[in-house]
C-alpha cells in the first residue's frame, strides 16, 4: 500500500463487538477474566489497551517498522530508550536538539552514571572521534529543533551498525511523511506525537518504532514497568490525527516554502534557517533522505536586539505565541526563553542559538494570510 492508504487504514480494523468503523476509546483500567490467567489478551490497562494497540499497529506501519510502543509524552518515550542503558554507558548526542531532551539527559540521567557527550552530529567524523567501547547509543535529531541542522542518518548508521551501537533518531520535525530513519539504518525512531502525528495541538503523546523483536521486548518491559503510558482518549486523538498526516504535511511543506522565501527576501531579516534552501549546509543530505522540507524554520532579525525580537513575537495575529509545533495552526516561539530555556545560555550561544532567534511552525492556513501577518509584525 502507498503511504496515504496506509495512513487511513493502518490499524483500523472494525471493532469486533459492534462493527464500529472507528476504534473505540476503551476507557477501562482492567479486564474481566473468566478464570485466573484466562483472559482475552488484556489483563490490566498499564500493560495493554485495545485503543493503544490499534495506534501502535498504525504507527509501526507508517514508519515501515515491525513494532511500535506508545508513551505518555515524547520525553517519556526518550526516557524509556535511556533506561535500556547501564551506569558507565556513554551516549553521543547532538549538541543542538530539543531543550527537554537535553534536560532529561543532563539533569535526570547523568546522576545515574550515564555519560552524555554532545557534538555537532552534522559532521559525522565528530561522532567517530567520540566513540569508545562504552558507547552504547547515538541520539540524533534531524532536522534539529530549532536550527534545522541536518545529519546524514545512513552515514551515522554505517558507524554504529557494525559496532552494535544503538542509533535512535528523533523524527518529530520531519514526521514519517518526510523521512523514515529505520529505512536508513536507524534502530529506533522516536516521535513526539504531540506534534505532526497528532497534528491538532490537543494531546501530549510519544512513541518509539523499531524492527528488532528483542529491542521491542526490552522497551515493552520498560513501558509497562515504569508506566508512562498514554490514556486511551489520547491514543484515539493521535489515531484520528494520523489519518490526515499526508494532506496536512503537504500543505505544511507548501506554506513552509512560501514563508521561508518571503522571510529570506525581507530587508529586515538577517538569516533564515530552513533546510529547503539550496545553500543550506545540509541541503544535499536533506534532499536525499527527506521527501520535502517541511514547515519548521527559524530566523533572526537584522536589528538583533531582544527588544526587537520580543516586539515581533508579540505582534503577530495569526501566528500564536506558544510552545510546541506541528499543529494545523501556525505558531511563533522564542526558543531562548521558551522551548530551549533549560539549556544554559553559554551552551545555547556556542551552538548558534542566539537570544533573538525566532522559530516558526508554519501551519496549514492560507499562505497569503501568514505572510501578511509576518510582514505587519516585522514592520
Ligand atoms: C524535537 C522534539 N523532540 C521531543 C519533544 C518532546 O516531546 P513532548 O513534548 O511530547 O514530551 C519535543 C517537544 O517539543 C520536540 O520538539
Amino acid at each position: 500500500m502507498k503511504f496515504a492508504t496506509k495512513l487511513i487504514h493502518a490499524g483500523a480494523e472494525p471493532d469486533p463487538s459492534t462493527g464500529a468503523i472507528m476504534v473505540p476509546i476503551y476507557q477501562t483500567s482492567t479486564y474481566v477474566q473468566s478464570a485466573p490467567g484466562k483472559n482475552k489478551g488484556y489483563e490490566y490497562a498499564r500493560s495493554q489497551n485495545p485503543t493503544r494497540k490499534a495506534l501502535e499497529d498504525a504507527l509501526a506501519i507508517i514508519e515501515n517498522a515491525k513494532h511500535a510502543l506508545c508513551f505518555g509524552s515524547g520525553v517519556a518515550a526518550t526516557d524509556a530508550v535511556i533506561k535500556l542503558l547501564q551506569p558507565g554507558d556513554e551516549v553521543i548526542a547532538a549538541s543542538d536538539m530539543y531543550g527537554g531532551t537535553y534536560r532529561l539527559f543532563t539533569k535526570v540521567f547523568e546522576k545515574f552514571g550515564i555519560k552524555f557527550l554532545y557534538t555537532d552530529t552534522t559532521k559525522v567524523d565528530n561522532i567517530s572521534s567520540l566513540l569508545s567501547n562504552r558507547t552504547k547509543l547515538v541520539w540524533l535529531e534531524t532536522p534539529t529543533n530549532p536550527l534545522m541542522n541536518i545529519t546524514d542518518i545512513a552515514a551515522v548508521a554505517a558507524i554504529t551498525g557494525p559496532r552494535k551501537i544503538l542509533l535512535c533518531v528523533d523524527n518529530t520535525f520531519a514526521s514519517p511523511y518526510l523521512q523514515n530513519p529505520l529505512d536508513l539504518g536507524a534502530d529506533i525512531v522516536m516521535h513526539s506525537a504531540t506534534k505532526y502525528l497528532g497534528g491538532h495541538s490537543d494531546s501530549i503523546h510519544g512513541c518509539l518504532m523499531m524492527n528488532d523483536q528483542e529491542l521491542r521486548d526490552q522497551l515493552y518491559f520498560i513501558q509497562k514497568s515504569c508506566g508512562a503510558v498514554p490514556g486511551p482518549m489520547d491514543c484515539f486523538l493521535i489515531l484520528r490525527g494520523l489519518k490526515t498526516l499526508h494532506v496536512r504535511m503537504q500543505r505544511h511543506c507548501e506554506n513552509g516554502t512560501k514563508v521561508a522565501h518571503f522571510l529570506r527576501n525581507h530587508p529586515k531579516i538577517e538569516k533564515v534557517y530552513w533546510c529547503g534552501f539550496e545553500d543550506h549546509p545540509g541541503y544535499a543530505i536533506a534532499k536525499s533522505q527527506m521527501r520535502d522540507f517541511g514547515g519548521m524554520m527559524s530566523f533572526t532579525l537584522k536589528d538583533d536586539s531582544i527588544e526587537n525580537a520580543n516586539r515581533v513575537l508579540s505582534s503577530t495575529k495569526v501566528f500564536a505565541l506558544a510552545e510546541s509545533l506541528g499543529g494545523v495552526e501556525s505558531l511563533i516561539n522564542h526558543p531562548a526563553s521558551m522551548t530551549h530555556a533549560s539549556i544554559p545560555r553559554e551552551e545555547r550561544i556556542k551552538n548558534g542559538l542566539s537570544d533573538s532567534l525566532i522559530r516558526l511552525s508554519v501551519g496549514i492556513e492560507d499562505a497569503d494570510d501568514l505572510i501578511d501577518d509576518l510582514n505587519q509584525a516585522i514592520g
